[in-house]
This record gives C-alpha cells, sequence and structure tokens, in this order.
C-alpha cells in the first residue's frame, strides 16, 4: 500500500507526479489546492472563506484544511492507500496529520520532496498563468507564494528529514523521468 506525501514548493510539479502516479497506483490524489479551487469555484462556504487568501498567495486556515483533510482520508476509497499534494504546508499541519493517521491505524511511506531551481518554479508558473489564466499565477502573487513556502512550509524539509522519511527527488527533468525517479525511491518505502 502506497502512502505518499508529495512536497516541494510552487510550480515543483506534485499536481503533475501525482496525477500520474495515482493513475499508476490505482490510488486517490488528494490535493488540498485542487478543492479549495473547487470550492471557490462554487463559491460553497469553505470557497468563500479560502478566496482571499488563495488571491494573495498566503496559506488557507489550517482548520479549514484539516477539515477538509480528515474528511477526504475517512472515505471508502482513502483506506488503501493515497497520495497527499500540496498538505501538509506548516507544522501545525504535519503535526495534525500525524494525529489523524494515528486515529485512522494508517501512517505515510515517505515524503518526496521535489527540489527544482527558483527561477524555473517563476518561469513554470508564469507560463501556465499566460496559458490557463489560473489566477495566482501572477508574478507578485507567485514571489508571495515562494515567500510564504520559504518562511512555512520549507521548514517541514527538516521535520520529515529527521523522521528519517524524506527523499529529495529532482524535479528538474523530463515529467517521465521525474515520475521514473519517485517510483525508483518510494519503492524502497513501501512493504
Ligand atoms: P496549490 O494548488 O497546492 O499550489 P502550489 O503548491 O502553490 O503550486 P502549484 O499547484 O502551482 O504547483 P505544483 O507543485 O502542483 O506543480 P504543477 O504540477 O502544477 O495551492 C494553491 C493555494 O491553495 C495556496 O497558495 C493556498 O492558498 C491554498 N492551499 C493549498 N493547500 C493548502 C494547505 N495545505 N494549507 C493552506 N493553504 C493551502 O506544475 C506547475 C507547472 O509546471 C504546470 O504548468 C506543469 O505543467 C509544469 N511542469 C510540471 N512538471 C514539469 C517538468 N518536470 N518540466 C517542465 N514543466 C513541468
Ligand atoms: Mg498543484
Amino acid at each position: 500500500m502506497v502512502s505518499l506525501i508529495l512536497f516541494g514548493p510552487p510550480g515543483a510539479g506534485k499536481g503533475t507526479q501525482a496525477q500520474t502516479l495515482a493513475h499508476c497506483w490505482q490510488i486517490p490524489k488528494i490535493s488540498t489546492g485542487d478543492t479549495l479551487r473547487a470550492a471557490v469555484a462554487n463559491q460553497t462556504d469553505l470557497g468563500i472563506e479560502a478566496q482571499a487568501h488563495m488571491e494573495r498567495g498566503e496559506l488557507v486556515p489550517d482548520a479549514l484544511v484539516i477539515a477538509l483533510i480528515r474528511e477526504r482520508l475517512n472515505q471508502a476509497d482513502a483506506k488503501l492507500g493515497w497520495i497527499l499534494d500540496g498538505f501538509p504546508r506548516n507544522i501545525s499541519q504535519a503535526y495534525s496529520l500525524e494525529e489523524l493517521l494515528e486515529q485512522i491505524n494508517q501512517d505515510y511511506n515517505c515524503v518526496v520532496s521535489l527540489v527544482v531551481p527558483e527561477a524555473v518554479l517563476v518561469a513554470r508558473l508564469l507560463k501556465r498563468g499566460h496559458a490557463e489564466g489560473r489566477k495566482d499565477d501572477d508574478e507578485a502573487v507567485i514571489r508571495r507564494r515562494l515567500q510564504v513556502y520559504w518562511e512555512q512550509t520549507a521548514p517541514l524539509i527538516d521535520f520529515y528529514r529527521d523522521r528519517q522519511r524524506l527523499v529529495d527527488i529532482n524535479g528538474n527533468m523530463e515529467v517521465e523521468a521525474v515520475t521514473t525517479a519517485i517510483k525508483n525511491a518510494v519503492a524502497g518505502y513501501v512493504h
């Protein structure tokens, strides 16, 4: 059973890789960003609360995303593995995830950290901003997302390294080469 946390800065390729791997392993991809964007599009209560934070490139309050993850991990299709994309995003969320997994008698295999130079991240996001119009792919918001990443999310690298669950993967290769590297690395943690 594969239970994987895909970690990395904005534009690192978490969503892209999660999609392929979820299909390959036949397990759900759980993406807080995708779920929040859908909630914004539908103007649900969650979406209305999240929207302004997302448009500024800042994190949505922990309580909202933790509730979302709790509900999702308790669904039937998440009993046999999952890939987390975009969660946890700060130390508090990481502790909440450990608590939550303990409650449902699960664990994660490892945390794949996609490493990509900052200039490449910005170029990828600007390109997508032009092509797809995702609202937070605007240059100023991209800068803020990266700043939030370094301040709040990057400390998780040491958190998971201390737990000996962190695997660094070069995310600055062809998409398929990154996928292969992740599969090879994860094989060493799944039993
Ligand atoms: P989220 O949706 O998680 O966005 P993000 O982490 O900022 O970054 P992206 O989704 O843009 O990057 P990615 O790593 O998924 O890369 P992707 O595969 O898309 O979060 C959005 C917002 O939601 C946050 O700012 C926050 O407000 C809120 N939020 C979400 N989770 C939260 C949480 N846990 N707590 C609080 N708030 C939360 O690829 C990017 C681009 O690069 C694509 O165009 C892709 O085609 C391209 N690409 C990918 N891989 C490659 C490659 N190998 N070579 C060339 N191009 C590539
Ligand atoms: Mg994404």
